[in-house]
């Protein structure tokens, strides 16, 4: 059992430090945000991720929240850095709070051997830019007792339980005295002998993670290079898609048939929307930038970034197609989260698409199963009005745009949304509809005709 503290409580700090506890770790977590360390003392979670809350409330003994970093990081055996790296405007991420916190994890370093880790996604060579911080702010003779390691989160939110404890794959980038403590840290994951917790058993297939040990810079590297290469397989699915619209193909039994090629895999390649979330456009754009630092250009990536923008106006366009004016149209949007299973609104589609069709005077109705709450404060300067359910958002619109892919939407009875609506065209962004109606309507998918 090590002593571990966590900066930082989103969603990858708050996954990190449950599942910690899990393996038996004593925890804390530490927030500068006093509202949440309150909630989380409260035995509440800040944010929606399934499971998450069952987990934290099992292990609650081990788990310690407080916004103190005097007493949080002297005991601390490993120090992880999970603080937010929200976008800059011109696309580079906001290091402020990984700097934040490397001061003041350098000004309580205890002088024994202390692991830091960067599992926050970080440029490349932020390890380094850490290293230098805290050298600069401590004692010389303490400068070979603390190490800087890159273990990237490689967590999806809405799967953040079953991904952090049955992952693919540990990265661990560093030295190798801070190495090895990293391994002690996660013998129970590397060798699946934890308890696992009831409501996430262990999938029968899995056996253990693999674990990759490297530099630094690899690590930080693999992460950025694991996510560009999703979007990229998002973005070519998405291309694909515009083309079998045009010589009458079938997106869904395309990738079907590609998918089976185990060169290429079924995962990632549903065509709809494009991808939104904090991950994939901050990180694409963040290891263009890292390129065009380095005098290095990144075509295929600006390409990936290009076709996920073009995605979004796609969808406008089939909704102008069957509109034309859009002034004074009542238009419902379904799904407001970036993707289901979650309430994180960060860089939603439906944002833009309740923004430019307000702006172009349509009146939108939103509704989301878990995101709405967040969404008042988060969306308060969009002027939409929340519908308590998908029926009611439906009824009377002109027309409805299906934003996310929530399951209760798949499950929805179209005909009878159709029947309820003002004129039943449903653009259907996410391919969630998959038989014809029976009633008169006009759907609209992306790379298929229904
Ligand atoms: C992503 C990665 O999948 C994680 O491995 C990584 O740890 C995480 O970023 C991170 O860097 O923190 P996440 O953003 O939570 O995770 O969500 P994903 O499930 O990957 O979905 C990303 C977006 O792609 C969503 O908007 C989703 O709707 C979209 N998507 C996904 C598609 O449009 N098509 C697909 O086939 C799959």
């Amino acid at each position: 059992m090590l002593n571990v503290t966590v900066v930082g409580t989103g969603y990858v700090g708050l996954g990190t430090a449950i599942m910690l506890a899990q393996l038996g770790h004593q925890v804390t977590g530490l927030d500068v945000d006093a509202r949440k360390i309150d909630q989380l003392n409260l035995g509440h979670l800040p944010i929606y991720e399934p499971g998450l809350d069952v987990m934290l409330a099992e292990n609650a003994e081990r788990l310690t929240w407080t916004s103190d970093y005097t007493s949080a990081i002297p005991h601390a055996d490993v120090i992880f850095i999970c603080v937010g790296t929200p976008s800059l405007p011109d696309g580079r991420p906001n290091l402020g709070y990984v700097e934040s916190a490397a001061r003041h994890i350098a000004a309580n370093l205890n002088g024994k051997v202390q692991v830091i880790v960067n599992k926050s996604t970080v440029p490349i060579g932020t390890g380094d830019w850490v290293t230098r911080i805290i050298e600069d702010a401590t004692d010389p003779q303490h400068h070979n007792r603390y190490f800087v390691v890159s273990n990237p989160e490689f967590l999806r939110e809405g799967t953040a339980v079953s991904d952090s404890l049955y992952p693919d794959r540990i990265v661990l980038g560093g030295d190798s005295v801070a190495l090895q403590r990293m391994r002690d840290l996660y013998a129970p994951l590397i060798h699946q002998n934890f308890t696992a917790p009831g409501h996430s058993p262990r999938p029968a297939e899995y056996t253990v993670p693999a674990v990759v040990e490297t530099t630094l810079t690899s690590a930080e590297m693999i992460k950025y290079a694991a996510n560009a290469f999703l979007a990229l397989k998002i973005s070519y699915a998405n291309e694909i898609a515009g083309l079998c619209e045009r010589v009458g193909a079938n997106i869904d039994e395309v990738v079907s048939g590609v998918g089976f090629d185990g060169r290429i895999g079924h995962r990632f390649l549903a065509a709809g929307a494009g991808w939104g979330g904090s991950c994939f456009g901050k990180d694409t754009s963040a290891l263009i930038t890292t390129g065009q630092e380095y005098g290095y250009d990144m075509p295929i990536l600006q390409a990936a970034i290009d076709i996920n923008s073009r995605q979004r106006d796609i969808v406008l366009e089939k909704l102008r197609k069957h509109l034309r004016l859009l002034k004074g149209k009542r238009v419902a949007v379904l799904g407001m989260a970036f993707k289901p299973n979650t309430d994180d609104l960060r860089d939603a589609p439906a944002h833009d698409f309740i923004q430019r069709l307000t702006q172009l005077g349509a009146t939108v109705i939103a509704h989301d199963p878990v995101a709405m709450p967040r969404a008042r404060h988060e969306w308060a300067y969009l002027s939409y009005q929340e519908a308590p359910s998908a029926h009611a958002a439906v009824r009377q619109a002109d027309a409805v745009i299906i934003s996310t892919e929530w399951s209760e939407y798949r499950a929805l009875d179209w005909d009878a949304l159709a029947l309820s609506m003002r004129t039943p065209i449903i653009i259907d962004a996410r391919n969630v509809i998959s038989d014809p109606l029976t009633v008169h309507a006009t759907i609209e998918q992306i790379g298929k005709e229904l």
